[in-house]
Formats: structure tokens, C-alpha cells, sequence
């Protein structure tokens, strides 16, 4: 059968080919080398990817999907002011998501709510960590819909965020509380 496998696995150095191929289509900005570098090698980013166990192809091992993230000090994050008085002043972290895809053949199977799920027990793991947060293009519609499915709230749009071909785009700002210690 060609019903796909789905699995979860660190990625690792032998990603980057692949990992930096996927960031180059499905997201209009781009991407340094030392990000990709950074992502496979574990610097200072947490990620998880995604496979097809099953895929006819025989690409068992390659990626689908992946989330990449870093975990940042609260006071140094532009949501402090969210966050309550004790984040300013302690050891209060939040976790930031970078970049979130899958492949388009493998959309809407709920995958990139299992990476968001993966992400939000993560951040519940740290005893430090007071939330998830991210910001996604103005027009990306399949992102906002997943994120407030995902019970992110928004909680600000940033004009003219992001520049595109020469172009200026707003961002939502998605943030998901957690409980921590
Ligand atoms: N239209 C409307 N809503 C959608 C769509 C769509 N095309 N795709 C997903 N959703 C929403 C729905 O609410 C869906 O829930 P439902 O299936 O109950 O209706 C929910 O998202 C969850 O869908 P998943 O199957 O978990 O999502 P999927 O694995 O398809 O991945 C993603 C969604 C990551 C947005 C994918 O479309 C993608 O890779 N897009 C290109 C890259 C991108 O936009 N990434 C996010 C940018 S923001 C960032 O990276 C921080």
C-alpha cells in the first residue's frame, strides 16, 4: 500500500540538503546558510522532522515536514509585555517558532498541528517557560487558521514586517500561553 507512514525524528547534518530545499518553496523569505547549518547541527535551535515511512519512492528517510525553533529569555523577547510582572526581571523563558512547513503532497493530514503539538510539550517541559510564540505573513491564511486551531491567540498585527521582492507585508504575532511551574 502507498498509504503514508508518518514519523517523527531529530534531524540531523544529513537534513540539510533537503531541509533547506523545502525552506527554499513553500516560504517566500529567505534563509541564511548558517540558519540551515544551525537547524541540522542543533546551535541554539530545538527542531523536529517529518517522515513518510511508506513513501513508494523509496525516500523513507527523506523530510516532509519540520518545525524549527528557539527557546529565548522572556525579557529579551518582544512579548514581555504580555507575559506579567515576573518575566521581566527573572530567568523567565518563551519559546519562538522560526519556520513551520510541510511538503504540499502531504498537507492536511495533520501534521503541522502534531509539530505544534510537539513544540507546545516542549515548551511545558522547561519549568521556565511561560509561552509559544511566532509570526506569520499577513495573507497566510492555512497558517492562521491552523495556529488558532491550535489555540495560539493573536496578539498584534506589525506593519510592514516583512520584506518581499521589494515589497512590505504585515505579520500576525500568534502567542500560546504555558502553565510551566
Ligand atoms: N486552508 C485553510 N485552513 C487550512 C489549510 C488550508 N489550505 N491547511 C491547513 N489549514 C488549517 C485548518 O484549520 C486545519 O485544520 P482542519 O484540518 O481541522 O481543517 C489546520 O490548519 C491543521 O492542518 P494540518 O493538516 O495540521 O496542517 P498541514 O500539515 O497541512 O500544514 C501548513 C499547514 C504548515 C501551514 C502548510 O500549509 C505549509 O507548510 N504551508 C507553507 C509554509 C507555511 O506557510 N508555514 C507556516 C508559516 S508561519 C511560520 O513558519 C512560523
Amino acid at each position: 500500500s502507498t498509504k503514508p507512514k508518518i514519523c517523527y525524528r531529530p534531524i540531523r547534518p544529513s537534513d540539510l540538503e533537503t531541509l533547506e530545499h523545502i525552506h527554499t518553496k513553500v516560504f517566500p523569505v529567505r534563509y541564511e546558510a548558517t540558519f540551515f547549518h544551525d537547524v541540522v547541527n542543533g546551535c541554539d535551535i530545538v527542531s523536529w522532522g517529518v517522515v513518510d515511512s511508506n513513501r513508494p519512492d523509496g525516500r523513507c528517510d527523506e523530510l516532509i515536514g519540520f518545525v524549527t525553533a528557539r527557546v529565548v529569555f522572556a525579557k529579551e523577547s518582544e512579548i514581555v509585555d504580555l507575559l506579567g510582572y515576573d518575566s521581566a526581571k527573572s530567568d523567565q523563558t518563551v519559546v519562538y517558532i522560526l519556520t513551520l512547513g510541510v511538503v504540499d503532497t502531504y498537507r492536511k493530514l495533520g501534521i503541522a498541528s502534531s509539530l505544534i503539538k510537539e513544540v507546545i510539550k516542549y515548551a511545558s517541559s522547561i519549568p521556565t517557560c511561560r509561552a509559544v510564540y511566532l509570526h506569520v505573513i499577513s495573507y497566510n491564511k492555512p497558517a492562521i487558521f491552523l495556529y488558532k486551531k491550535m489555540s495560539f491567540k493573536c496578539i498584534r498585527r506589525l506593519q510592514e514586517f516583512y520584506l518581499i521582492n521589494g515589497l512590505h507585508y504585515d505579520s500576525y504575532l500568534f502567542m500560546y500561553y504555558v502553565m510551566g511551574d
